[in-house]
């Protein structure tokens, strides 16, 4: 990514067709993120096909994909449906045939070797000059330049797709791994996830965006790169706020952000004090992943983690007290809540109840998650991600 990009395409509509989007890890959380774009966008959608990692949408819509992928954190790689193609050898050197009609054909089939080296036989006798690349992940896609030079497959559902748009391992790990203002102790957000909440807030560029546990400042960046202009961030600890500062000099450089238009306010402030800084009704969303707690080890006795997720929920339920009157009626908290691996079962801390009680509902994207799981094996805290709306 080169600039910041805009939070809405506005794509025109057409008949239908299929995109195949490939999913990270989180596959809920990536599909709630999608249908928050589309939510967005007025986008119609239907499901086709949702298994693994690998879901098929029907849209009205003409969506560039390459913009597409920049906005979205848990989308891998995103593919344009053929219509009328059956996935046979024959067929797929007929589309590979008239999709690159000069030079020679590079290509990959995701996961379907033989059916590659089959197809190359077919182009050969059809008098094409073709290179079939196994294309083992992503990266490789990337490195043999497929998308551009030549043509990535998919197939799925026994559709045949082509790769339009992959995300940028690069501009991910420069983010991740590149912020010169870092709190390793108090952790940092993954900029995936930080981008896939932003969408949950399904907020329009404009709209008032608030991080009050803001940390380094990554929610904050990734909704500069994501095209927002109104965002503020604040933190208790004068380190947090010198860190994003520091973060928003460095992803506007590094990315070459436009910040014609662009309004920022960042500074330190407790949440208990937050209404002195910002008057009532004016937040159209809080994106936010508060404290967590202390690290954990593994070690930990149970005692001493329940200990610690009471502390949190009267943290919590004080700041959704501040974001009642912060927000503007029928604005969202997208909120992170941790629970805690405790031997193979999970410590949870129970907030829900009472923040319906301070007058918010759960309005999740996908109705049937109330809380979506961001979490890898292994780790000590997996991450709950919910949505709230003031009411
Ligand atoms: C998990 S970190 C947030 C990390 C951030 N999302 C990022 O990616 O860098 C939690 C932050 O909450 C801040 N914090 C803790 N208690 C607070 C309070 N009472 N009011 C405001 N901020 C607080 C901490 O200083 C810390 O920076």
């Amino acid at each position: 990514m080169t600039k910041s990009q805009p939070a809405q395409l506005q794509p025109e509509k057409i008949n239908k067709k299929n995109i195949l989007f490939i999913l990270g890890r989180e596959t809920i959380l990536s599909l709630a993120e999608i249908k928050s774009y589309f939510i967005l966008n007025n986008i119609k959608f239907e499901i086709e096909h949702n298994h693994e990692n690998k879901l098929i949408l029907s849209v009205d819509h003409d969506i560039n994909l390459s913009d597409l992928i920049k906005l979205l954190g848990g989308t891998v790689k995103i593919c344009d449906g053929i219509n009328d193609t059956k996935t046979q050898k024959d067929s797929l050197a007929k589309f590979l045939n008239t999709y690159i009609p000069t030079g020679k054909i590079e290509f990959s089939i995701n996961g379907f070797n033989a059916l590659g080296i089959e197809t190359k036989k077919v182009l050969k006798e059809l008098g094409r000059s073709a290179r079939y690349v196994e294309a083992k992940n992503t990266a490789t896609v990337i490195f043999n330049n497929l998308i551009k030079k030549g043509a990535d497959i998919e197939i799925c559902h026994n559709q045949i797709f082509v790769t339009k748009a992959i995300q940028s391992i690069d501009d991910f790990s420069r983010r991740d791994f590149g912020r010169p203002g870092r709190d390793d102790e108090s952790g940092m957000l993954p900029p995936k996830l930080a981008m896939m909440m932003l969408n949950l807030a399904i907020q329009r560029n404009n709209n008032l965006i608030l991080d009050p546990f803001c940390g380094s400042g990554t929610i904050i960046t990734e909704g500069i790169l994501m095209g927002y202009k109104n965002l503020i961030g604040s933190d208790v600890s004068e380190k947090a706020v010198s860190d994003t500062i520091q973060n928003i000099k460095w992803i506007e450089n590094i990315f070459n952000v436009d910040t014609a238009g662009l309004k920022l306010d960042i500074f330190k402030s407790d949440i208990f004090d937050i209404n002195k800084k910002i008057s009532d009704n004016t937040i159209d969303a809080v994106v936010a992943e508060p404290y967590l707690g202390k690290p954990l080890r593994g070690s930990e006795t149970k005692q001493m983690i329940e200990s610690q997720a009471t502390e949190l929920k009267m943290l919590y339920l004080n700041a959704f007290s501040k974001f009642k009157k912060l927000l503007k009626p029928g604005a969202v908290a997208i909120f992170i809540i941790p629970r805690f691996r405790f031997k193979e079962d999970w410590i949870r801390i129970d907030c829900e109840k009472d923040i319906l009680k301070l007058g918010f509902i759960n309005d999740s994207v996908l109705p049937e998650q109330k809380h979506l799981l961001y979490w890898r094996p292994g780790q000590h805290v997996g991450r709950e991600i919910w949505r709230f709306k003031k009411i």
